[in-house]
């Protein structure tokens, strides 16, 4: 009985948030993968930046859970996780951390820090729902940890503009089909972008090939898999990272700066 309470409960509470996240003009853009190690950071604190440059305030929530790499990458050392909020020691003001970039808050994660997991439940997309009700943002990036933890998965739940980000290595192929198996099961569409790919092509022809094995699967027939575009691989956007720069500021004139120009665009005219 107790279960079947918590569920409308839980319900009522999906309805209030969708319904938070439905009025307010922050769009939700969740960027993810199946392996770990594809770029995921170093694209989201750069797409970011092209965002803002172009006049959007934007937030970033750090959701690797127990990593926190985000703030390494501004080079910051904000005051307040979004822990300390959800244990109760700060307001939800405290945790829109200053980056130093003009129009980039981040909401940032602690590292070496297990949130247990049964409280966790749902106590995340609280928490966005009410970022997102604060109706400060134009656009809030969630950088999720690789995998198909409940975390990353309670993350996905929020939006329908999902970001799997990938190489063209055939483990990053496996893992992120698996998350477009999952993610097939929930949702209509997938936004797919390529990292560490000298060629618009080439991606394209990838997404083509994992569509065909979705359809040769029986994966839901209204599913979609969106090209968005690739970044090629850089020295300079590892080096940019170990600095603590952004590269489509310090390499704003080269190719992948201006790759990820076209899967920003590509990402505003498609997002809801
Ligand atoms: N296109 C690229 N060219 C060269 N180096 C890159 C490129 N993209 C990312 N890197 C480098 O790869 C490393 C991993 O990137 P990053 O930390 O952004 O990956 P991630 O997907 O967030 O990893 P994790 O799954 O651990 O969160 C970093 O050192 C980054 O600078
Ligand atoms: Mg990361």
């Amino acid at each position: 009985m107790f279960d079947g309470i918590s569920e409308q409960a839980n319900d009522l509470v999906s309805l209030a948030q969708s319904h938070s996240i439905s009025s307010s003009k922050t769009k939700i853009i969740t960027i993810t993968s199946g392996k770990g190690g594809v770029g995921k950071s170093t694209l989201t604190s750069n797409i970011a930046y092209l965002l803002a440059k172009q006049g959007k305030k934007v937030a970033i929530f750090d959701a690797d859970m127990g990593l926190a790499n985000l703030q390494v990458l501004f080079d910051i050392k904000p005051k307040f996780s979004f822990y300390d909020y959800l244990d109760g020691n700060c307001e939800i003001e405290d945790i829109l951390s200053d980056t130093g970039v003009l129009n980039i808050s981040l909401i940032a994660g602690k590292s070496g820090y297990q949130y247990a997991s049964t409280r966790a439940n749902m106590l995340f997309s609280n928490l966005v729902s009410k970022i997102v009700a604060l109706d400060r943002f134009d656009i809030l990036l969630i950088d999720t940890g690789a995998g198909l933890s409940s975390s990353v998965q309670e993350f996905l739940e929020l939006t329908d503009n999902i970001v799997a980000l990938t190489t063209t290595d055939p483990s990053a192929l496996t893992d992120v089909y698996a998350l477009l198996k999952m993610i097939s099961l929930k949702k209509q569409r997938l936004f797919l972008c390529f990292n560490y790919t000298e060629k618009y092509e080439t991606g394209e022809i990838i997404t083509q090939s994992l569509r065909k094995l979705a359809l040769k699967n029986e994966l839901n027939r209204k599913f979609m898999v969106q090209y968005i575009g690739n970044v090629s691989e850089q020295r300079g956007i590892a080096i940019s990272g170990r600095l603590r720069k952004l590269f489509t500021k310090e390499l704003e004139k080269e190719q992948p700066t201006k790759q990820l120009q076209l899967v920003v665009n590509n990402l505003l005219e498609l997002i809801d």
